[in-house]
């Protein structure tokens, strides 16, 4: 949707560059009119500037104090914490409080620790559709801290996303949302 919006959009801006550039090449002007036309451009040039200098200042110091942005969610105090583990060629997932299989809640804001005791490796939860729904980089001495809330209850997949040794590909487990 937002890709043919966009789409859109360009077109618009190139016809309207192409019918602007019609209507000017069909005129006449006087050598002199550029004498005074000059620096009224350059007047308009540091105009833009100023206010395009003036947008990403702005909007700079929204967004920055917010990054890594996964972590704006960090004052929402997640329900759940899941610490997850990765190691060749497996993972481990444990709910504080929760014995033997993982089940996650539906609709609530759930925090997974990622790390790694090895290599690293990449913590990637799929849908029972096989879509990814979120991701995360699983590092050796580093905590990732992954937010998520399933909106959607069902078997959910994870699957090793950063090849890792020979037997990467069945580094797979599983857990349900309820
Ligand atoms: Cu772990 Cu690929």
């Amino acid at each position: 949707m937002t890709a043919s919006y966009a789409a859109l959009a360009t077109l618009l801006a190139s016809l309207a560059v192409i019918a602007i550039g019609l209507v000017v090449s069909g005129k006449r002007f006087p050598l002199e009119t550029f004498a005074t036309a000059i620096p009224r451009v350059y007047k308009i040039r540091m105009g833009y500037f100023v206010v395009l200098l003036g947008a990403v200042v702005i909007g700079l110091a929204l967004t920055l104090p917010t990054t890594p942005y996964p972590y704006r969610f960090s004052d929402k105090n997640p329900e759940i914490v899941v610490k997850v583990s990765g190691q060749m060629w497996s993972w481990s997932m444990t709910q504080d409080s929760t014995e033997g299989n993982l089940m996650l809640p539906v609709g609530k804001l759930v925090e997974f620790d990622v790390t790694a005791s090895d290599v690293n490796h990449n913590f990637g939860i799929y849908n029972a559709a096989g879509e990814l729904v979120a991701q995360v980089q699983a590092m050796p001495d580093y905590t990732n801290r992954l937010f998520y809330t399933f909106d959607v209850p069902g078997h959910y997949y994870v699957l090793c996303l950063e090849y890792c040794g020979v037997a990467h590909h069945a580094m797979n487990t599983e857990f349900d949302v309820k």
